[in-house]
């Protein structure tokens, strides 16, 4: 009893929310297509199961060995049977099928005139967005407009990655030399959790990615935010000497920084200050987690192309000034 009341207990805790990775609390048209399949083929699962146990309880019940009882006669080619058992799957299948197609067709990326196209990159282990209309760029922080179809058109510089926000949209592949499309239109604000889903290395499961859904004005600040260069440091200020710092170091072969440097292997920093989290959207961006990622990235994330940093920790602390200055 004490067993089974833990097991209930364990099974129930899985009832309670938040969910922020759920594809069942979906809040996009792509999610919520996706959602009615599920739901319908759930009943359609249930009804099977219902009919499939009562004929077997009935059967239990009424045929069961007793005492003295003659053997029954077992049924030998009985047509109406055989035809009912082969047409009853069929049929079920039919209502299973026509829904699955029409759901693929639904998603299949094909967006209408003027939805907003952002290009996704996936690299080991992050996510590299362009917009191309509007100029700007973007790193494991997807920021799109609340009720606006986006249409993602993904590819990757590397292995194969899998896009995937449960709430909002995906799975999709990311395959290198080709584009695969995702259109979604987003109906509520809010942050959005999601992460790549394909094996793609050692940090894979470190592959995270934030999707921020915005009113429209709040969307246009961040896009007039990105448009703009980096913020110059103050004068004499630690961000100041931290330039100084991050111009001379290894950070400029990976890292671009708008007007200082122009690296293109690691995610883009003129904005990075404005992000939530670091590292793929794996830690909180904060000096803590900043200090610790540039001293040692491997460390946090197995295979993290950034190597160990030897910075002094003035240095350091010059640096992780710098880049949060950097909104
Ligand atoms: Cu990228 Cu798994």
């Amino acid at each position: 009893m004490p067993l089974l009341l833990a097991v209930v207990l364990v099974v129930l805790t899985a009832c309670s929310g938040p969910f922020p990775q759920s594809a069942l609390a979906p809040r996009s048209d792509f999610s919520t297509s996706l959602d009615h399949l599920f739901t319908n083929i759930f009943w359609w699962a249930v009804v099977v199961f219902l009919v499939v146990e009562a004929l077997l309880l009935y059967a239990i019940g009424r045929y069961r060995a007793r005492p003295g009882a003659a053997a029954p006669k077992p049924v030998h080619g009985h047509t109406a049977l055989e035809i009912g058992w082969t047409l009853a799957p069929a049929l079920i299948l039919v209502f299973i099928a026509v829904p699955t197609m029409r759901t693929i067709f639904e998603t299949a990326g094909n967006a209408p005139e003027g939805a907003l196209r952002v290009e996704v990159i996936g690299h080991q282990w992050w996510w590299e967005y362009r917009y191309p209309t509007l100029g700007i760029g973007a790193a494991n922080e997807l920021h799109v407009p609340v009720r606006t179809p986006v249409q993602l058109e993904m590819t990757s510089a590397d292995v194969i990655h899998s896009f995937w926000v449960p709430r909002l949209a995906g799975k999709r592949d990311l395959i290198q030399g080709r584009i695969n499309r995702i259109e979604f239109s987003a109906d509520s604000t809010g942050e959005y959790w999601g992460q790549c889903a394909e094996f793609c290395g050692a940090s894979h499961a470190n592959m995270r990615l934030r999707v921020v859904v915005q009113l429209d004005t709040a969307f246009q600040a961040w896009v007039d935010r990105q448009r703009a260069g980096p913020a110059a440091p103050a004068q004499g200020s630690p961000a100041e000497r931290g330039q100084k710092v991050f111009r001379r170091s290894a950070c400029i072969a990976c890292h671009t920084i708008t007007g200082i440097s122009q690296g293109k292997i690691g995610p883009e920093l003129t904005h990075v200050g404005g992000r939530a989290t670091i590292a793929g959207a794996l830690f909180p961006n904060t000096t803590d987690m900043l200090r610790r990622w540039i001293t040692n990235a491997p460390s946090l994330k197995p295979g993290a192309l950034m190597p160990p940093q030897g910075l002094s920790a003035a240095d350091l602390d010059a640096v992780v000034a710098y880049l949060q200055s950097l909104k």
